[in-house]
């Protein structure tokens, strides 16, 4: 039997699907515990408070759960309530996703930026300071209000119509597109039939890599030679949610078929 303690993962439903895949790719031996937090999606148009007490209640789950580290896989959520629960609970690992801004300064400083991510992350006072660190001049905010959710859903028509609604407008005119919420990267072949050929920013590659680095300085990677295990754990105890995740793991080749 595998007692390695787990990795606790949480998003406000199975966008997060998207940091933990890059996560598996870095440390596929590990365990993970992955809460899809369908109750309370969307995370997006909640306010600050209520961001923090649902965060802090999954944090608390995971804690009993004896997990290592937890990995906050929503930006909406990091944004509103990572400095806060690290506070709380400091003797704890607790690693966030941000948005992919830097990346773009980093890499591709002179090209036209879409960033996307919902409002709460967008109007957030860290997303503020990440903006004007590496503000390259030549950037479109775009709150998406709702889409997390219509992908969340699932309906390919909705996620059409809302993309040729309010991405239209940047057609031709961006060359980079930041990922700013852990939804958005299972959307891209949609983008890019509205947007064009535009390079993505993912803020989960550079995640993984830092959650690897920890773990490695704090002596606490799992040595077996075999494969983790993953637990789906859905708020409202979605079937359909669990198939579609494990679906996608599958489909991107993080996860062995049994
Ligand atoms: N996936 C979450 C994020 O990265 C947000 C979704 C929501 O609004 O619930 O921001």
């Amino acid at each position: 039997m595998n007692i390695e303690k787990s990795i606790g993962i949480f998003d406000s439903g199975i966008g997060g699907v998207t940091v933990l895949e890059e996560i598996l790719k870095v440390l596929p031996n590990e365990n993970y515990i992955y809460y899809s937090d369908s109750k309370n999606n969307p995370y997006g148009d909640k306010t600050e408070e209520e961001i923090y007490n649902i965060c802090d209640n999954i944090v608390n789950y995971f804690i009993q759960k004896e997990c290592k580290a937890i990995v906050i896989a929503c930006n909406t959520a990091s944004a509103k309530s990572a400095k806060k629960l690290r506070e709380k609970y400091p003797e704890k690992i607790i690693i966030a996703i941000e948005p992919a801004y830097k990346m773009v300064y980093d890499f591709a400083y002179d090209k036209p930026t879409l960033v996307m991510a919902t409002k709460g992350t967008i109007e957030s006072e860290k997303f503020h300071k990440l903006y004007e660190k590496y503000d390259n001049h030549k950037t479109y905010l775009l709150a998406c209000k709702g889409l997390a959710d219509i992908i969340e859903n699932g309906n390919e028509e909705k996620i059409k119509c809302y993309l040729k609604e309010n991405l239209s407008k940047y057609s031709g005119k961006v060359e980079n597109v930041v990922l700013g919420c852990t939804h958005y990267p299972l959307i891209k072949q949609q983008i890019v039939q509205v947007l064009g050929d535009v390079k993505f920013f993912n803020g989960a590659p550079n995640l993984a890599k830092h959650l690897k680095d920890v773990l490695l300085e704090k002596n606490l990677i799992n040595n077996s030679e075999n494969k983790g295990i993953i637990k789906f754990i859905d708020s409202n105890n979605s079937d359909l949610k669990k198939d579609r995740f494990f679906d996608y793991l599958l489909k991107r080749n993080v996860l062995e078929r049994e």
